[in-house]
């Protein structure tokens, strides 16, 4: 039996809602061709896989799983190619290693990967020069060139984003099917360019003991522990272009429930979290483990109800709250969401997206953010959160593989002169290879410092 809250549900309901955030195709019956060719189209991920990651979720809810969720802010058509996808791959399964070490459990990858194409913007139109465009919206609805051709919402493009995403989620699914992923092997994940001293010591400390630990375990038990050495990995995108997660949405009566099979684990970006709007609408009738993107302004009457709303049955998994407060705000801020959602008498998992609320422009109008802002507002969410008697189960970084210069900071220094040299995100600054990896060992070292306060 499908539930009373989501018997009034189909995948086009969220249409009789005001849509933010939506591009205006100047051809609705071509917007409409695009959607009904992909919903002919087979789906990206499938439901079985959707279910275990809900699963895996729910043990990080439990405290006995961390997510690590992480990619671009946006992705682009033209870093659809091996390289690009490999190395996001090999630092997230660094990252995820350092983790493993440092919090002594499973990590849970996610990628920010496989149609994380869309993207909300403050303006709908901008100017330049006295000429008016619409806004960049991402790959999936338009092009970056400041041309009314580039510019023009075109649907065509949900068909590229819908076949950029399946080529690269089905290289991933190969890569590490095919034992790129094996813990046994971390040295297939080398990307070369970590120069800086200290952090490729303690980089190579951690492969080792964790190599030393599975020799241990395959030597006392006489055979190789494939179950918990070949990592999996699960993809995500902000379910922001309703028309494009529409046609991708079935009811796959197996399961008697209605699924996003364009990712596994879609989520509502902060802009779009209203609870009278589409997004909300949408979310609540798809069964995949979904996030909430979660900011300041977000007050206990409308954290209650996205909770309500979204996840009326309490069911473990279902629900992971992202928030994202910034360094300055996250003291005032989290303390009343946790006891917010308290009083809910429901479970979320939380997790901490320690970068969109660190957003900067430098004096140079460059988008910058500062690692230790970065940093700061990490440390300061796992001791909230543990002083609260609540737990963190998960960070949610913008980064990638490639040695860009966005952010500034970490243990190489970067300024904001160095900005200018390797800046190629056309939306927020994401951590390089080695911020990304200082972070995760940030965060190792920490988990170890408390569980050793807490044993003393
Ligand atoms: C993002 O994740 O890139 C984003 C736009 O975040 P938020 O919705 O939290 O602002
Ligand atoms: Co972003």
């Amino acid at each position: 039996m499908r539930s009373p809250e989501t018997a009034s549900w189909h995948a086009a309901s969220w249409q009789t809602r005001p849509a933010q955030q939506q591009p205006t195709y100047g051809d609705p019956a071509a917007l409409e061709r695009a959607v009904a060719h992909i919903s002919r189209l087979p789906p990206i991920v499938v439901s079985w896989e959707v279910e275990a990651l809900r699963e895996r979720l729910a043990k990080a809810q439990r405290g006995d799983a961390f997510l690590l969720q992480g990619g671009d802010c946006a992705e682009v058509f033209a870093d659809c190619e091996s390289d690009t996808i490999t190395k996001k791959l090999k630092i997230l399964l660094q990252m995820s290693l350092v983790l493993l070490h440092g919090l002594k459990k499973p990590i849970v990858r996610v990628g920010r990967m496989a149609g994380q194409y869309a993207k909300p913007r403050s303006l709908d139109t901008e100017t330049r020069n006295g000429v008016t465009l619409p806004s960049y919206r991402g790959d999936l609805v338009n092009r970056p060139e400041f041309t009314l051709s580039a510019r023009t919402p075109d649907p065509d493009l949900l068909l590229r984003g819908y076949e950029r995403a399946a080529l690269t989620l089905n290289f991933v699914r190969a890569l590490v099917e095919g034992g790129f992923a094996d813990l046994h092997h971390p040295e297939y994940w080398d990307l070369g360019f970590v120069q800086h001293a200290p952090l490729k010591e303690a980089y190579q400390g951690i492969v080792g003991s964790i190599g030393d630990a599975l020799d241990f375990f395959e030597g006392i038990s006489g055979r190789q522990i494939h179950e918990a050495t070949l990592v999996d990995f699960y993809a995500s995108h902000e379910g922001l272009h309703l028309h494009y997660e529409q046609a991708q949405t079935r009811f796959i009566p197996r399961q008697n429930r209605w699924y996003n099979l364009s990712t596994h684990m879609p989520w509502i970006g902060m802009r779009t979290a209203g609870l009278d709007g589409a997004h909300i609408e949408y979310f609540r009738g798809i069964s995949n483990p979904i996030g909430v993107k979660i900011g300041s302004a977000v007050d206990a009457a409308w954290l209650q109800g996205l909770v309500t709303t979204l996840n009326p049955q309490n069911q473990p998994g279902r629900l992971t709250f992202i928030h994202r407060f910034g360094a300055k705000d996250i003291a005032a801020a989290l303390p009343k969401a946790i006891e917010a959602v308290r009083q809910t008498g429901q479970t979320v998992l939380w997790v901490c997206d320690p970068m969109h609320g660190n957003t900067e422009t430098t004096t140079g109008g460059i988008k910058t953010r500062r690692f230790e802002n970065i940093q700061k507002e990490l440390d300061l969410a796992f001791r909230i959160h543990a002083d609260m008697g609540s737990y963190l189960g998960g960070v949610h970084i913008e980064l990638t593989g490639e040695d860009v210069t966005e952010c500034t900071g970490g243990a190489r220094g970067l300024t904001d002169q160095d900005l200018q040299r390797a800046y190629r995100s056309s939306v927020d600054p994401r951590l390089n290879h080695e911020q990304a990896l200082e972070l995760a060992m940030l965060i190792a070292e920490r988990s170890q410092t408390r569980r050793a306060e807490r044993r003393s």
